[in-house]
């Protein structure tokens, strides 16, 4: 089989390593892939937001699968060009990408279904917006609408704080994202990232990790795409996935069908456990990043069978064979990140790190540059490792980072703290 693989961070390497192990693989075209990615595969130099050109060179090699990681895209519909051309593609049309880029649409085929989500208002007009918080108690969460790149949330502890949100959105901060804002209960609990495959009308579990989305220890400091993350989730039970998949996963597969928007792809549910169980906070309509780097770590099944049979409607219910080891990942990401940081400086040692028991290391935002690797992003790294524990997969991967010489990066030196507390 040939597959073409859309992105270049630390998502698509993990992905791109799994796919290299599939006995099926015939030839693997990145698009535009990484210093990490590239030794798996062959870049194409076309990239990952680039629809005509990721269609042309889909064609021009007569791939038989398109695998693509960012929402970007999907959301201006690659999706839909490819499904024109006849060409097998893992990841969802624009309309079922909605379920991401539109904050309401997926408010309202939660609603539809009775799916827990928090109670929510919707608003386009600053003033009835200020009215509605009025109402409600505090912390207030504030949402844009559209894809923002992590940055359209809004938690605010006094009223003051929520207005200047929902002035900053409505009032273009960013643009059309911010145009209608959501505003919504707050959910206190633990958070979980949980994923299933789906092919239209069937879908298969994978497994629930957690992540860290603050920038420093403690949970401190700024939102971030991801600084760390681990499987498996403790406060993931069994209780748990079940309820997820019969209240919220089936139902939503079965209602976008209803609606005449299949859901294919990785259909990705940020969860709230609450005390009276999973509240859905969002769909995202990829993989995780850095979530997607510990579940490829941890899955036996070959994946390219499943991605395939997904993407050309065919998945037969079931599970997945996954490993008892638990993984966890830690990133390396640049000073400054998530605000401005410097690119450019050199990094060495991968060879050492992935030297030490059990560790995997995924290019995120690297670049070669005259034959020495360099940073080149704001998450730069991911240092992943397997365990019999979490605490071993956590202390391995800790030693991996030891061996990263790099004098520009920083990372969180507590990641999974929450699970090493709970088996204590
Ligand atoms: P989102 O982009 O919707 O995933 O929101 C980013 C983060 O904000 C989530 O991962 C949560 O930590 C937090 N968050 C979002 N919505 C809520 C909510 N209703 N209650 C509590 N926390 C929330
Ligand atoms: N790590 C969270 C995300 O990929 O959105």
């Amino acid at each position: 089989m040939k597959v073409l693989l859309v992105g270049g961070g630390g998502r698509e390497h993990s992905l791109g390593w799994k796919i290299a192990q599939s006995p099926l693989l015939t030839q693997l075209y990145l698009a535009p892939g990484n210093p990490g990615l590239n030794r798996l595969g062959e870049p194409t130099g076309v990239s990952a937001d680039d629809i005509d050109a990721i269609v042309m060179t889909a064609r021009r090699h007569g791939v038989d699968l398109v695998v693509v990681g960012p929402e970007a895209t999907l959301a201006a519909g690659l999706a839909d060009r490819l499904a024109q051309a006849s060409i097998p593609c893992f990841g969802p049309s624009a309309g079922a990408a909605a379920l991401e880029s539109s904050k309401s649409y997926m408010k309202e085929i939660a609603t539809a279904v009775g799916a827990p989500t928090a109670a929510y208002a919707r608003f386009t007009e600053a003033a009835a917006a200020r009215n509605y918080l009025r109402t409600q108690k505090a912390p207030f969460v504030v949402k844009a609408d559209g894809l923002a790149a992590g940055k359209g949330v809004f938690i605010a502890e006094t009223l003051t704080e929520a207005d200047a949100a929902v002035d900053d959105l409505l009032g273009g901060a960013l643009g059309a994202a911010g145009r209608e804002i959501v505003i919504e209960e707050f959910l206190d609990g633990e958070e979980a990232s949980f994923f299933v495959i789906a092919d239209g009308k069937t879908s298969v579990p994978l497994i629930a990790v957690q992540d860290h989305k603050r920038a420093f220890d403690g949970d401190k400091g700024p939102n971030t795409g991801g600084m760390g993350a681990y499987s498996p989730a403790p406060v993931f039970t069994d209780a748990i996935h079940d309820q997820t998949m019969k209240k919220i996963i089936e139902p939503v597969i079965a209602e976008m069908a209803r609606r005449g928007r299949p859901f294919k792809g990785v259909l990705f549910a940020g969860l709230m456990i609450c005390e009276d169980g999973p509240k859905l906070i969002e769909f995202n309509v990829r993989f995780g990043d850095p979530e997607c780097q510990v579940m490829m770590r941890l899955m036996q099944s070959d994946i390219l069978p499943v991605l395939h049979a997904a993407a050309t409607g065919a998945l037969k219910p079931g599970e997945l064979e996954w490993s008892r080891d638990a993984c966890a990942l830690i990133v390396m990401a640049a000073n400054g990140y998530p605000g401005a940081y410097a690119k450019g400086s050199t990094i060495a040692g991968i060879e050492r790190a992935e030297a030490c028991d059990g560790v995997v290391v995924f290019h995120a935002g690297t670049k070669m540059r005259d034959g020495a690797l360099i940073a080149d992003g704001g998450r730069v790294l991911n240092i992943t490792a397997r365990g019999h524990t979490i605490r071993d997969a956590v202390e391995r991967a800790y030693r991996g980072v030891g061996e990263i010489d790099w004098s520009d990066g920083f990372y969180r030196r507590d990641i999974a703290w929450r699970a090493l507390k709970a088996f204590l």
